[in-house]
């Protein structure tokens, strides 16, 4: 069954690639998600991504208390293609004319692969953009909010494990140091965190050098025995194979999708390991953005949002031990409720949730 209000596939006008808009929900608002330009095997595994990816904002955007709908754009390179400047431009040309075309359902913002420049492009063809650069009036990058934002989830874990937020000390395994990655690193060294870092990208041992960090291949690092595990590249590294193999306590980044059914959130419970769902440990980036591009709020302002995903968690954490659910299922029905509350069943929306954050149930 089709989950989704409305999927868009184009092939580019100008690039001949794939373009994929997935709006999966406007019942809290217009939706948005990140523009993700990444390789595939094929344009269906794109596709399948994208599904995905825009249903994860949706739940993201409900639990974050934002009047905010779900959605996800994707180009699917073939792999091994390398975008030359002028492809890069005719591409994200192609994403605009999309994004135009869809009458404000969506807006995009940066994912992976792309940033605030390719921002900028798109804002020439469409207003439904967030996070062209500051100098253009955008709320600039958003990944040093989302590492903002997954440390405060860092915090809420620890008081649960150790009886305080500190991580001073704590052992972090660190998956991935892109642009979201790389700087909660640099966060979690500057707590006197003890890191285990690694990327596919062997360039990033200067980094994890700098920090002090233990490096190991990309391969050996679910395994790593560490406090807590921080998957902060691509999704679905959690399956069950690599779920028996952990040697964590807990698992809280900010990598999307990081399961690869749901399922496997009930075998790291059964296995004592705590998972925060990765929609609501990733949300600093959109709780920035939504809070400076359509609230008006000023930096400091924002960043209390941001540093409020701690609550968030603490919050969910609590309601999973009471009511003797896992934090997915408790995070879960927390998103389904705040969509009820505006979406009575079986009538279409007829107006967006106003922007005050919700109590927790
Ligand atoms: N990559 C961001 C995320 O997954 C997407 C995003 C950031 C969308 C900022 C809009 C604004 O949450």
């Amino acid at each position: 069954m089709l989950d989704h209000e409305r999927v868009a596939v184009h092939t580019g006008r100008r690039s001949r690639l794939p373009v994929i808009v997935a709006v999966h929900s406007t019942a809290l608002g217009p939706a948005a998600g990140g523009l993700r330009l990444w390789h595939y095997p094929d344009w269906r595994d794109g596709l399948a991504d994208a599904l995905r990816l825009s249903a994860a904002m949706t739940s993201k955007f409900a639990v974050a208390g934002l009047p905010i709908g779900g959605g996800k754009a994707v180009v699917a390179l073939p792999e091994g293609e390398r975008l030359d400047p002028g492809r890069r431009l005719d591409v994200l040309r192609d994403v605009a004319e999309v994004i135009a075309s869809l009458d404000g359902a969506y807006a995009t913002g940066p994912d992976v692969g792309t940033g605030p420049d390719d921002m900028a492009v798109i804002a020439e063809s469409t207003p439904h953009v967030f996070c062209r650069p500051e100098r253009l009036g955008g709320s600039g990058d958003s990944s040093p909010h989302t590492a903002r934002g997954t440390l405060a989830a860092l915090r809420a874990v620890a008081r649960r494990l150790y009886g305080t937020p500190s991580l001073a000390g704590r052992t972090l395994a660190v998956a991935g140091l892109g642009r979201v990655g790389g700087r909660l690193a640099r966060l979690l060294a500057a707590e006197g965190a003890e890191l285990t870092v690694t990327d596919i990208d062997a360039g990033k041992r200067a980094l994890g050098e700098e920090l002090g960090a233990v490096w190991r291949a990309p391969e050996e690092i679910l395994a790593v025995d560490a406090d807590i595990l921080v998957p902060a590249a691509l999704g679905g590294v959690l399956s069950a194979r690599s779920v028996a193999g952990l040697r964590c306590r807990a698992v809280v980044g900010p990598a999307n999708n990081q399961l690869t059914g749901p399922e496997v959130a009930d075998l790291l419970h059964e296995r004592g390991i705590l998972w925060v769902p990765d929609y609501v440990a990733s949300a600093g980036g959109v709780v920035n953005a939504v809070s400076v591009e359509v609230h008006g709020l000023g930096a400091e302002q924002a960043r209390v949002r941001v540093d409020a995903i701690e609550g968030t968690v603490d919050a969910l954490l609590d309601t999973a031990v009471r009511l003797d659910r896992t934090p997915a299922r408790a995070a879960e029905e927390l998103a389904r409720l705040r969509l009820a509350a505006v979406r009575p069943v079986g009538v279409r929306p007829t107006g967006h949730a106003t922007a005050e954050p919700l109590a927790l149930p």
